[in-house]
């Protein structure tokens, strides 16, 4: 039971969004009352790439369950099990295709059913030109400050429309009337939003960009920039992570179409419709569901040591990722040589625990960056390791959820060092796995997350000696300051909890189709229906109405 909570959301949605929703207590139950009563009888429609849960082949022929390292999965799942909705992605998995039924859908999580999967197939083309190619070697790089060359391809951008027209398809299949919630994740599907608009005017398409947006200058590198940016304004509202990427979507469609920039209502009106362009902090559920099933945190701790062979006086300072060249793993290889050079005490007593889900791993960026950590860790280790001692333990493996959070809570400290990541949600992770409120977060300042996460120990992962002393003043912080810290942190993300995500952008929805209605209403002229570019009054021609 949730208290009070319907006369907070009318008060929440009476004053857009500047109602105090620090004062809903924002769970599952919450996003059940904002479909009921603020958006009756709406399906919801969830659209990525990634699947939540991938069927696999083992070489003894039985079906195995994984469910991917993938932020927007963790993101995503609770709030579809909330909703009790759909979630449209790419059947990748080698036992896929057997676990569906004859319309390509199952119930999950398989153990507790409460939503659909439908699964959408791709030729080895399709998944080489969308995802390996446009999305992955063109959008990856481009928005993103690494330093990596994007490639665009036309072969690629081709696979990528085709793709995209593909999952439209699949969502007005799937939609049961007229008048869907979609919510399409990330960049691969920047075309999609306009063709669900041109088949579904009256559907709300909330789009979210789980990456940064470059500045327009670099954005300008794009080939097909119009396009993805016409793609995009199909969508009812366009979320990123924070106002500075907002701000940088907004000059993009200044600088490249002919729009109307709505600042004071962060709204973009262009070809006849009004679409929201919004900052929303993603997050973790919370609690996190991993920790049901864990022991204490020091059973975790000693299950960790044992596994990798640590002494009980050595300092324990986690990476957990997909091996990503954004995420920084060999600057924090760096920040501990740094460590060591200037304080040798410290030689023996603390290891880095990298795990690195590998991921995309036929691109040669990819495969580069994996020859270049083992090689790195490896120097480290002949370098300062010594009989029994290794500083940098590397695990290119698949870890489940449950066996992260374990590592999570026998670290001391957890690295997230990332060049630039959109929120990054490890950071959140970590401080959710922490009820004995010990451990130190580090996290780079170039990470979304470092914009709430204020009580970690900021740093730039460019540079080598900031970062060392970060790390020296990490393994000798006392448990008083840890727990202090510590303490802040889970506030502020059991406050900010996914549901929280979810829920800001299904009342901005419903704001919008109440918006529409009611327009509709006062304009005392039969209501035509919406022509193909879009459903919604835009704010600007309310204004003028009024
Ligand atoms: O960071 C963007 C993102 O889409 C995340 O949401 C997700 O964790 C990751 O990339 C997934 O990568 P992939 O599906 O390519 O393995």
């Amino acid at each position: 039971m949730v208290p009070d909570t319907s006369s907070k959301l009318r008060e929440y949605e009476k004053n857009g969004h500047s109602a105090d929703a620090t004062l809903i207590n924002w769970s599952p139950e919450t996003l059940r009352k904002i479909l009921a009563s603020e958006l009756p009888g709406a399906q919801v429609i969830v659209v990525s790439n990634r699947e939540p849960y991938i069927h696999n082949l083992k070489d003894d022929g039985d079906v195995e369950l994984v469910v991917p390292a993938s932020g927007l999965v963790s993101a995503l799942e609770p709030i579809t099990r909330a909703c009790a909705g759909t979630w449209i992605a790419y059947g990748g998995g080698s036992a896929d295709r057997q676990t569906v039924d004859q319309n390509d859908r199952m119930e999950v999580p398989p153990d507790r059913p409460s939503y659909t999967l439908r699964r959408v197939w791709l030729s080895e083309e399709e998944q080489q030109g969308y995802y390996l190619g446009f999305a992955n070697e063109g959008l990856w790089p481009l928005c993103h400050i690494a330093f990596t060359r994007p490639i665009f391809r036309a072969s690629d951008w081709k696979a990528y429309e085709a793709v995209n027209r593909k999952f439209a398809d699949t969502v007005v299949a799937e939609a049961r009337n007229e008048r869907p919630i979609v919510l399409v994740q990330d960049y691969h599907f920047a075309l999609l939003p306009r063709m669900i608009r041109e088949r579904l005017p009256e559907a709300i398409v909330i789009t979210f960009w789980h990456i940064p947006w470059p500045n327009s200058e670099v954005f300008s590198i794009c080939p097909w920039r119009e396009q993805i940016l016409d793609g995009l304004l199909g969508s009812s509202i366009i979320g990123f992570h924070t106002q500075f990427h907002c701000n940088n979507f907004t000059e993009s469609v200044d600088r490249f179409l002919e729009s109307r920039i709505e600042r004071e209502d962060a709204a973009i009106s262009y070809g006849g419709q009004t679409s929201l362009v919004h900052a929303y902090p993603i997050s973790i559920e919370w609690p996190p569901t991993q920790l049901e099933n864990l022991p204490s945190v020091v059973e975790c701790r000693d299950h960790i040591r044992a596994r990798f062979g640590l002494d009980e006086d050595v300092k324990l300072c986690v990476g957990v990722e997909r091996l990503d060249y954004t995420k920084g793993i060999l600057d924090r290889f760096e920040a501990l040589e740094e460590l060591f050079t200037h304080h040798p005490e410290w030689i023996g007593r603390v290891v880095v625990l990298q795990i690195a889900a590998p991921s995309r791993g036929t691109l040669p960026a990819y495969q580069q960056l994996y020859e270049d950590c083992l090689q790195r860790a490896e120097d480290l280790n002949q370098r300062f390791g010594s009989e029994g001692y290794k500083p940098v333990l590397m695990v290119a493996e698949h870890h489940t959820q449950e066996q992260v959070y374990e590592i999570y809570r026998a670290a001391d400290v957890c690295l997230v060092t990332s060049l630039h990541d959109g929120m990054n949600l490890v950071a959140k992770e970590f401080v959710a796995a922490r009820d004995d409120e010990q451990g130190v977060l580090l996290l780079s300042t170039f990470a979304g997350a470092a914009r709430e996460l204020l009580e970690a120990l900021i740093v730039n992962p460019y540079d080598a000696t900031m970062m060392s002393d970060m790390l020296l003043q990490a393994i000798t912080m006392s448990p008083d300051e840890q727990r202090r810290r510590m303490a802040s942190l889970r506030d502020i993300v059991r406050d900010n909890n996914v549901y929280r995500w979810a829920g800001s952008m299904l009342l901005d929805a419903a704001r919008l189709r109440k918006r529409g209605a009611i327009d509709r209403a006062t304009a005392n002229v039969d209501y035509q229906p919406p022509s193909a570019s879009g459903n919604i009054v835009s704010i600007v021609d309310r204004k003028r109405a009024s």
